[in-house]
């Protein structure tokens, strides 16, 4: 576990924009964190610095946006209101997961039905209302190069 702590939704956006680069199509990451941590922001920040002018929102009651970049697709989720694994599953998108570059929000509770996947927990730490904690865990030897990239 590795975190990086911030004071802005600036400071956020960059992060978000430099684990961006590092990002390739078949890639999974999880984002965990209360109401309003941030990963909503969070993605969409990491989307629109890899280039994509689609409009970004909560997918809370769509479950499943699709947005274009110059080099293929995001798919951006929001599990919250996914109960189990086998509604998450009933809705076929397992098709596109090797294609394009898969964030999805609350997703611990369907972690388990992917082999290599990273997670962000987002905390609010400090004082000010704008300070997060981002820490970054992974599972898989694809994102070994990756947190050390993080922590340089
Ligand atoms: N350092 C920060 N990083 C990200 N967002 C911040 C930060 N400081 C304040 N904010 C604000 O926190 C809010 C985060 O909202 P966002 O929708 O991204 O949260 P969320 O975690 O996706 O919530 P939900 O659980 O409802 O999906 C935004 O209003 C954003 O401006
Ligand atoms: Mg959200």
């Amino acid at each position: 576990m590795q975190s990086v702590q911030v004071d802005s939704p600036e400071q956020s956006s960059q992060l978000a924009a430099r684990l961006g680069q590092m990002l390739q199509a078949g890639d999974v990451i999880i984002l965990n964190g209360a109401l309003a941590a941030g990963k909503t922001h969070f993605v969409k920040a990491l989307t629109e610095s890899l280039g994509s002018t689609d409009y970004i929102s909560s997918p809370t009651y769509t479950i499943a946006n699709f947005y274009n970049i110059p080099s293929g697709s995001v798919l951006h989720m929001d599990a919250y209101r996914i109960e189990s694994d086998e509604e998450f599953r009933d809705l076929g998108l397992e098709e596109y997961f090797p294609d394009v570059i898969t964030l999805i929000e609350w997703g611990a509770k369907i972690a388990e039905d992917f082999d290599e996947y990273l997670v962000i927990d987002i905390d609010f730490v400090g004082q000010e209302k704008e300070q997060r904690q981002y820490s970054f865990s992974a599972v898989g030897s694809r994102w070994q190069p990756v947190l050390d990239e993080l922590k340089a």
